[in-house]
């Protein structure tokens, strides 16, 4: 059973180095994990995966890789090198490419002498409106393809998805109990949504089976981000 501090990813979305360093000092020792995403890896590069490690900070590495399975699996070995604890790819890039990953995470993680970061699936964005997924092509209702992706991920061996709250339950009943549960869109109770809509308290979220909660601006735009964390882990822990 992991304790709310384990449970907690703050989501690094600033622009800068400084702003990296002056977040993880003011935060302290109230957030251990962090996710690093495509804005500030591909804008401030290892460095900020530099700045974590020397503060002993664990990294969600978020980047989404969705390619072919041979490119995506050099891509997961290559990102072993930063020890990520966490890492993403799409469930929509097939079973070859999900399975060639996990080998690839095993493969790397021996090749750079760290433990095997844990692959997560993206199903379907929770920026896709159910209009939109059709306009794509798919002809099934987006939580039904959510639930889809989700098993090809376990079965391939996949560790476990990143989701909204709202299909938490749903993943947790068709994927078993070992299988992670990653989810943004989370709000304190009574907090502002920002832009996001489908969201959850953290209490709520972990009731519906999160393992791990991604948290950005309720935290990084809070007038004291500090007390802010520590009122999350409080509403988490009970
Ligand atoms: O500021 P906020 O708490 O909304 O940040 C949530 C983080 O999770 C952001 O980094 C956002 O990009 C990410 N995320 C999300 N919804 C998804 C996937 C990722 O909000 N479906």
């Amino acid at each position: 059973m992991r304790n709310a501090r384990e449970q907690l990813i703050v989501a690094m979305d600033v622009p800068t180095l400084e702003k990296v360093r002056q977040t993880v000092d003011t935060l302290g020792d109230a957030v251990d994990f962090y996710k690093v995403g495509m804005e500030s890896f591909y804008s401030l590069g290892q460095p900020v995966l530099d700045e974590m490690s020397a503060r002993r900070k664990k990294v969600f590495l978020d980047l989404k890789l969705h390619d072919i399975p041979n490119t995506v699996a050099n891509g997961i070995k290559s990102l072993c090198r930063f020890a990520p604890v966490l890492t993403t790819i799409h469930a929509a890039g097939g079973p070859s490419m999900l399975k060639a990953a996990v080998a690839a995470a095993q493969e790397g993680a021996a090749k750079w002498n760290v433990p095997r970061p844990k692959l997560l699936g993206i199903t379907v964005l929770t920026s896709i409106s159910e209009a939109e997924w059709a306009m794509i092509g798919h002809t099934s209702a987006v939580r039904d393809s959510v639930i889809r992706l989700a098993t090809l991920c376990r079965e391939a061996g996949v560790d476990g998805v990143v989701a909204s709250p709202q299909e938490a339950a749903a993943i947790r009943a068709a994927c078993g109990r070992d299988f992670l549960i990653v989810t943004p869109g989370v709000r304190p109770a009574g907090g502002d949504m920002g832009d996001q809509s489908r969201v959850a308290t953290p209490a709520q979220a972990l009731a519906d089976g999160a393992d791990f909660l991604v948290v950005g601006r309720p935290i990084l735009a809070a007038p004291d981000p500090r007390a802010a964390a520590l009122a999350i882990l409080k509403e988490m822990e009970g």
